[in-house]
Protein backbone atom coordinates (compact mmCIF):
# COMPACT_ATOMS: atom_id res chain seq x y z
CA UNK A 1 0.00 0.00 0.00
CA UNK A 2 1.44 3.50 -0.77
CA UNK A 3 2.43 5.08 2.23
CA UNK A 4 1.06 8.95 3.33
CA UNK A 5 3.24 11.29 1.86
CA UNK A 6 6.55 13.33 4.38
CA UNK A 7 5.70 16.52 5.01
CA UNK A 8 8.44 19.19 4.53
CA UNK A 9 8.35 22.66 6.03
CA UNK A 10 11.15 25.08 4.50
CA UNK A 11 10.59 23.68 0.57
CA UNK A 12 13.57 26.22 -0.86
CA UNK A 13 15.37 26.31 2.74
CA UNK A 14 19.11 25.29 2.69
CA UNK A 15 18.10 22.28 4.65
CA UNK A 16 14.81 21.54 3.40
CA UNK A 17 15.90 21.56 -0.32
CA UNK A 18 18.43 18.74 0.28
CA UNK A 19 16.04 16.71 2.62
CA UNK A 20 13.28 16.95 0.09
CA UNK A 21 15.81 15.49 -2.91
CA UNK A 22 17.00 13.03 -0.80
CA UNK A 23 13.96 11.35 0.06
CA UNK A 24 12.89 11.54 -3.13
CA UNK A 25 16.10 10.18 -4.49
CA UNK A 26 15.22 6.77 -2.50
CA UNK A 27 11.70 6.90 -3.51
CA UNK A 28 9.29 8.33 -1.07
CA UNK A 29 6.72 10.71 -1.68
CA UNK A 30 7.45 14.01 -0.04
CA UNK A 31 4.60 17.39 0.40
CA UNK A 32 7.46 20.25 0.69
CA UNK A 33 6.00 23.35 1.49
CA UNK A 34 6.52 27.22 2.22
CA UNK A 35 4.82 30.68 2.09
CA UNK A 36 5.23 30.04 -1.52
CA UNK A 37 4.07 26.52 -2.68
CA UNK A 38 0.15 25.05 -2.55
CA UNK A 39 -0.77 24.43 0.03
CA UNK A 40 0.98 27.59 1.79
CA UNK A 41 2.27 26.84 5.08
CA UNK A 42 3.04 29.67 6.84
CA UNK A 43 4.64 30.10 10.24
CA UNK A 44 2.75 33.85 10.37
CA UNK A 45 -0.63 32.05 9.67
CA UNK A 46 -1.50 29.52 11.88
CA UNK A 47 -4.64 28.67 9.59
CA UNK A 48 -2.33 27.63 6.91
CA UNK A 49 -0.77 25.11 8.96
CA UNK A 50 -3.55 22.47 8.91
CA UNK A 51 -4.53 22.17 5.62
CA UNK A 52 -0.51 21.50 4.83
CA UNK A 53 -0.46 18.81 7.52
CA UNK A 54 -3.65 16.65 6.59
CA UNK A 55 -2.51 13.50 4.88
CA UNK A 56 1.25 13.68 5.66
CA UNK A 57 2.73 10.74 8.16
CA UNK A 58 5.95 12.25 9.16
CA UNK A 59 7.32 15.65 8.80
CA UNK A 60 11.06 17.49 8.58
CA UNK A 61 10.32 21.10 10.76
CA UNK A 62 12.34 23.95 10.56
CA UNK A 63 11.35 26.99 11.83
CA UNK A 64 11.41 30.45 10.98
CA UNK A 65 13.52 33.10 10.90
CA UNK A 66 14.94 30.64 14.20
CA UNK A 67 13.63 29.07 17.44
CA UNK A 68 15.44 31.52 19.58
CA UNK A 69 12.79 34.36 18.19
CA UNK A 70 10.54 34.85 21.10
CA UNK A 71 7.45 33.62 20.55
CA UNK A 72 8.71 30.11 18.77
CA UNK A 73 7.64 27.85 22.21
CA UNK A 74 4.26 28.85 21.44
CA UNK A 75 4.28 28.19 17.70
CA UNK A 76 6.21 24.66 18.03
CA UNK A 77 3.29 23.95 20.95
CA UNK A 78 0.12 24.55 18.39
CA UNK A 79 1.98 23.43 15.71
CA UNK A 80 2.25 19.93 17.80
CA UNK A 81 -0.89 19.75 18.90
CA UNK A 82 -2.16 20.17 15.30
CA UNK A 83 -0.22 17.91 13.99
CA UNK A 84 -1.07 15.08 16.59
CA UNK A 85 -4.98 15.60 15.77
CA UNK A 86 -4.27 15.50 12.28
CA UNK A 87 -2.54 11.95 13.17
CA UNK A 88 0.78 12.76 12.30
CA UNK A 89 3.33 9.83 13.40
CA UNK A 90 6.45 11.21 13.65
CA UNK A 91 8.25 15.11 13.72
CA UNK A 92 12.19 15.63 13.27
CA UNK A 93 12.93 19.22 14.33
CA UNK A 94 15.55 21.52 13.10
CA UNK A 95 17.47 23.08 16.30
CA UNK A 96 19.91 25.77 17.43
CA UNK A 97 22.43 24.76 19.51
CA UNK A 98 22.92 27.10 22.83
CA UNK A 99 19.46 28.66 22.75
CA UNK A 100 17.35 28.91 25.03
CA UNK A 101 13.96 29.32 22.93
CA UNK A 102 15.14 26.48 20.80
CA UNK A 103 15.60 24.06 23.75
CA UNK A 104 12.05 24.95 25.50
CA UNK A 105 10.67 24.00 21.75
CA UNK A 106 12.55 21.19 21.87
CA UNK A 107 11.27 19.89 25.05
CA UNK A 108 7.53 20.52 24.07
CA UNK A 109 7.95 18.22 20.73
CA UNK A 110 10.00 15.58 23.28
CA UNK A 111 6.59 15.53 25.51
CA UNK A 112 4.14 15.59 23.33
CA UNK A 113 3.54 12.12 22.68
CA UNK A 114 4.31 12.16 19.10
CA UNK A 115 7.69 9.90 18.45
CA UNK A 116 10.38 12.85 17.44
CA UNK A 117 14.10 13.67 16.52
CA UNK A 118 15.86 16.65 17.49
CA UNK A 119 18.71 17.83 15.26
CA UNK A 120 20.68 20.58 17.11
CA UNK A 121 23.05 22.34 14.69
CA UNK A 122 26.30 24.86 15.10
CA UNK A 123 26.42 27.60 12.77
CA UNK A 124 26.23 26.11 9.06
CA UNK A 125 29.02 26.76 6.64
CA UNK A 126 26.57 27.66 3.96
CA UNK A 127 25.99 30.86 6.04
CA UNK A 128 29.38 32.06 3.64
CA UNK A 129 27.95 30.48 0.36
CA UNK A 130 24.20 30.58 0.58
CA UNK A 131 22.97 33.42 3.16
CA UNK A 132 23.76 36.29 4.43
CA UNK A 133 27.63 36.01 4.61
CA UNK A 134 28.02 35.41 0.77
CA UNK A 135 27.94 39.59 -0.32
CA UNK A 136 30.92 39.71 2.04
CA UNK A 137 32.23 37.00 0.23
CA UNK A 138 31.79 37.94 -3.40
CA UNK A 139 32.74 41.61 -2.09
CA UNK A 140 36.04 40.94 -0.70
CA UNK A 141 35.13 41.89 2.91
CA UNK A 142 33.18 40.15 5.99
CA UNK A 143 32.33 42.64 8.17
CA UNK A 144 30.58 40.69 11.35
CA UNK A 145 30.94 41.30 14.85
CA UNK A 146 32.43 37.81 16.22
CA UNK A 147 35.79 37.98 17.93
CA UNK A 148 38.33 34.41 18.12
CA UNK A 149 35.00 32.46 19.78
CA UNK A 150 35.39 29.63 17.96
CA UNK A 151 32.62 27.66 16.03
CA UNK A 152 33.06 23.78 15.05
CA UNK A 153 30.75 24.80 11.82
CA UNK A 154 28.39 21.96 10.58
CA UNK A 155 27.61 21.03 6.58
CA UNK A 156 24.18 21.23 5.79
CA UNK A 157 24.63 17.92 3.43
CA UNK A 158 25.51 16.32 6.75
CA UNK A 159 22.35 17.57 8.42
CA UNK A 160 20.09 16.73 5.84
CA UNK A 161 21.62 13.22 5.59
CA UNK A 162 20.91 13.12 9.51
CA UNK A 163 17.42 14.48 8.98
CA UNK A 164 16.61 11.80 6.23
CA UNK A 165 17.88 8.76 8.51
CA UNK A 166 15.54 10.42 11.42
CA UNK A 167 12.51 10.38 9.16
CA UNK A 168 13.48 6.74 7.66
CA UNK A 169 14.48 4.79 10.50
CA UNK A 170 12.56 3.49 13.12
CA UNK A 171 15.73 2.40 15.35
CA UNK A 172 16.98 5.94 15.55
CA UNK A 173 13.34 7.62 16.62
CA UNK A 174 13.21 9.79 19.94
CA UNK A 175 16.97 10.80 19.58
CA UNK A 176 18.61 14.31 20.15
CA UNK A 177 21.20 14.54 17.77
CA UNK A 178 23.71 17.20 18.38
CA UNK A 179 25.65 18.01 15.19
CA UNK A 180 28.71 19.88 14.24
CA UNK A 181 31.78 20.01 12.01
CA UNK A 182 34.93 17.98 13.19
CA UNK A 183 36.84 21.36 13.37
CA UNK A 184 36.18 24.03 15.29
CA UNK A 185 36.91 27.69 13.64
CA UNK A 186 37.10 31.80 14.13
CA UNK A 187 35.43 33.47 11.38
CA UNK A 188 38.89 34.81 10.47
CA UNK A 189 40.24 31.29 9.64
CA UNK A 190 37.12 30.30 7.86
CA UNK A 191 37.29 33.58 5.29
CA UNK A 192 41.02 32.88 5.12
CA UNK A 193 40.54 29.33 3.98
CA UNK A 194 37.82 30.56 1.41
CA UNK A 195 39.89 33.26 0.42
CA UNK A 196 42.96 30.89 -0.10
CA UNK A 197 40.68 28.76 -2.34
CA UNK A 198 39.18 31.11 -4.74
CA UNK A 199 42.06 33.00 -5.52
CA UNK A 200 40.86 36.17 -4.48
CA UNK A 201 41.90 38.15 -0.99
CA UNK A 202 38.75 38.44 0.96
CA UNK A 203 39.08 40.31 4.71
CA UNK A 204 37.39 39.76 7.86
CA UNK A 205 36.74 42.97 9.64
CA UNK A 206 35.26 42.77 12.84
CA UNK A 207 33.36 45.71 14.43
CA UNK A 208 31.33 46.14 17.89
CA UNK A 209 27.64 44.65 17.83
CA UNK A 210 25.67 47.92 18.06
CA UNK A 211 27.97 49.31 14.61
CA UNK A 212 26.95 45.72 13.43
CA UNK A 213 22.76 46.53 14.19
CA UNK A 214 22.98 50.13 13.06
CA UNK A 215 24.39 49.31 9.32
CA UNK A 216 21.78 46.58 8.96
CA UNK A 217 18.93 49.18 9.85
CA UNK A 218 20.64 51.52 7.73
CA UNK A 219 20.12 48.52 4.63
CA UNK A 220 16.71 47.91 5.69
CA UNK A 221 16.87 45.06 7.60
CA UNK A 222 13.81 43.95 9.39
CA UNK A 223 13.92 44.75 13.06
CA UNK A 224 13.18 41.14 14.21
CA UNK A 225 16.29 39.36 12.22
CA UNK A 226 18.41 42.46 13.46
CA UNK A 227 16.94 41.10 16.83
CA UNK A 228 18.04 37.73 15.78
CA UNK A 229 21.41 39.02 14.95
CA UNK A 230 22.10 40.85 17.90
CA UNK A 231 21.09 37.44 19.86
CA UNK A 232 23.31 35.65 18.03
CA UNK A 233 26.22 37.04 17.96
CA UNK A 234 25.87 38.36 21.85
CA UNK A 235 24.30 35.53 23.79
CA UNK A 236 24.52 32.54 21.51
CA UNK A 237 28.28 33.48 20.30
CA UNK A 238 29.99 33.41 23.84
CA UNK A 239 31.40 30.21 23.63
CA UNK A 240 28.96 28.07 24.64
CA UNK A 241 29.10 25.79 21.36
CA UNK A 242 32.75 25.52 20.49
CA UNK A 243 33.24 22.19 21.37
CA UNK A 244 32.90 19.87 18.96
CA UNK A 245 29.68 17.22 18.95
CA UNK A 246 28.95 13.44 17.43
CA UNK A 247 25.45 13.76 16.53
CA UNK A 248 26.50 13.20 12.64
CA UNK A 249 28.97 10.07 13.65
CA UNK A 250 26.08 8.83 16.08
CA UNK A 251 23.77 9.26 13.33
CA UNK A 252 25.29 7.92 10.62
CA UNK A 253 28.24 6.06 11.70
CA UNK A 254 30.52 8.20 9.30
CA UNK A 255 32.70 11.36 10.51
CA UNK A 256 31.36 14.91 9.78
CA UNK A 257 32.29 16.66 6.81
CA UNK A 258 35.53 18.72 7.44
CA UNK A 259 35.30 22.83 6.46
CA UNK A 260 38.32 22.21 3.58
CA UNK A 261 35.44 19.78 1.94
CA UNK A 262 32.78 21.98 2.21
CA UNK A 263 35.37 24.91 0.42
CA UNK A 264 36.18 22.48 -2.53
CA UNK A 265 32.28 21.34 -2.97
CA UNK A 266 31.20 24.75 -3.17
CA UNK A 267 34.25 26.35 -5.29
CA UNK A 268 33.25 23.76 -7.82
CA UNK A 269 29.62 24.13 -7.59
CA UNK A 270 30.30 27.79 -8.69
CA UNK A 271 28.61 29.40 -5.82
CA UNK A 272 31.77 32.36 -4.98
CA UNK A 273 31.99 33.04 -8.43
CA UNK A 274 30.96 36.53 -8.78
CA UNK A 275 29.76 36.30 -12.68
CA UNK A 276 28.16 32.96 -11.98
CA UNK A 277 26.09 34.32 -9.05
CA UNK A 278 25.53 37.80 -11.15
CA UNK A 279 23.52 35.40 -13.87
CA UNK A 280 21.65 33.52 -10.99
CA UNK A 281 20.78 36.80 -9.25
N1 LIG B 1 21.86 29.23 9.70
C1 LIG B 1 22.40 28.62 10.74
O1 LIG B 1 23.62 28.69 10.96
C2 LIG B 1 21.53 27.79 11.66
C3 LIG B 1 22.13 27.05 12.69
C4 LIG B 1 21.34 26.25 13.52
C5 LIG B 1 19.96 26.21 13.31
N2 LIG B 1 19.41 26.95 12.30
C6 LIG B 1 17.96 26.88 12.12
O2 LIG B 1 17.64 26.51 10.80
C7 LIG B 1 16.30 26.92 10.53
C8 LIG B 1 16.21 27.37 9.10
O3 LIG B 1 16.46 26.25 8.28
P1 LIG B 1 17.10 26.42 6.82
O4 LIG B 1 18.37 27.20 6.95
O5 LIG B 1 17.10 25.08 6.21
O6 LIG B 1 16.00 27.33 6.14
P2 LIG B 1 16.23 28.66 5.30
O7 LIG B 1 17.26 28.45 4.28
O8 LIG B 1 16.39 29.78 6.28
O9 LIG B 1 14.77 28.72 4.65
C9 LIG B 1 14.44 29.73 3.80
C10 LIG B 1 13.02 29.47 3.31
O10 LIG B 1 12.08 29.58 4.39
C11 LIG B 1 10.84 29.98 3.84
N3 LIG B 1 10.16 30.86 4.82
C12 LIG B 1 10.52 32.10 5.20
N4 LIG B 1 9.64 32.61 6.08
C13 LIG B 1 8.69 31.66 6.26
C14 LIG B 1 7.50 31.59 7.03
N5 LIG B 1 7.07 32.62 7.78
N6 LIG B 1 6.77 30.44 6.98
C15 LIG B 1 7.15 29.41 6.22
N7 LIG B 1 8.27 29.42 5.44
C16 LIG B 1 9.02 30.53 5.46
C17 LIG B 1 11.18 30.74 2.55
O11 LIG B 1 10.44 30.17 1.48
P3 LIG B 1 9.13 30.95 0.97
O12 LIG B 1 9.57 32.34 0.62
O13 LIG B 1 8.66 30.14 -0.16
O14 LIG B 1 8.20 30.92 2.16
C18 LIG B 1 12.66 30.53 2.33
O15 LIG B 1 12.98 30.07 1.03
C19 LIG B 1 15.96 28.02 11.54
O16 LIG B 1 15.01 27.56 12.44
C20 LIG B 1 17.28 28.24 12.24
O17 LIG B 1 17.10 28.55 13.59
C21 LIG B 1 20.15 27.71 11.48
Amino acid sequence: MKQNPILIIGKNGKTGARVNQRLQALGYDTRPVSRSTSPAFDWEDTATWQPAIAGTRAAYVTYQPDLAVPGADAAIKEFVRIAANAGLEHIVLLSGRGEAGAERAEQILMHSGITWNVVRANWFMQNFSESFMLDGILAGELVLPAGDTIEPFIDVDDIADVAVAALTEPDLRNRLFEVSGPRALTFAQCVEEIAEAIGRPVKYTRVPVDDYIIALQEQGVPEDLQWLLRELFTVVFDGRNSKVMPGVEQALGRPATDFSSYVQKTLAAGAWDPLIQKKTA
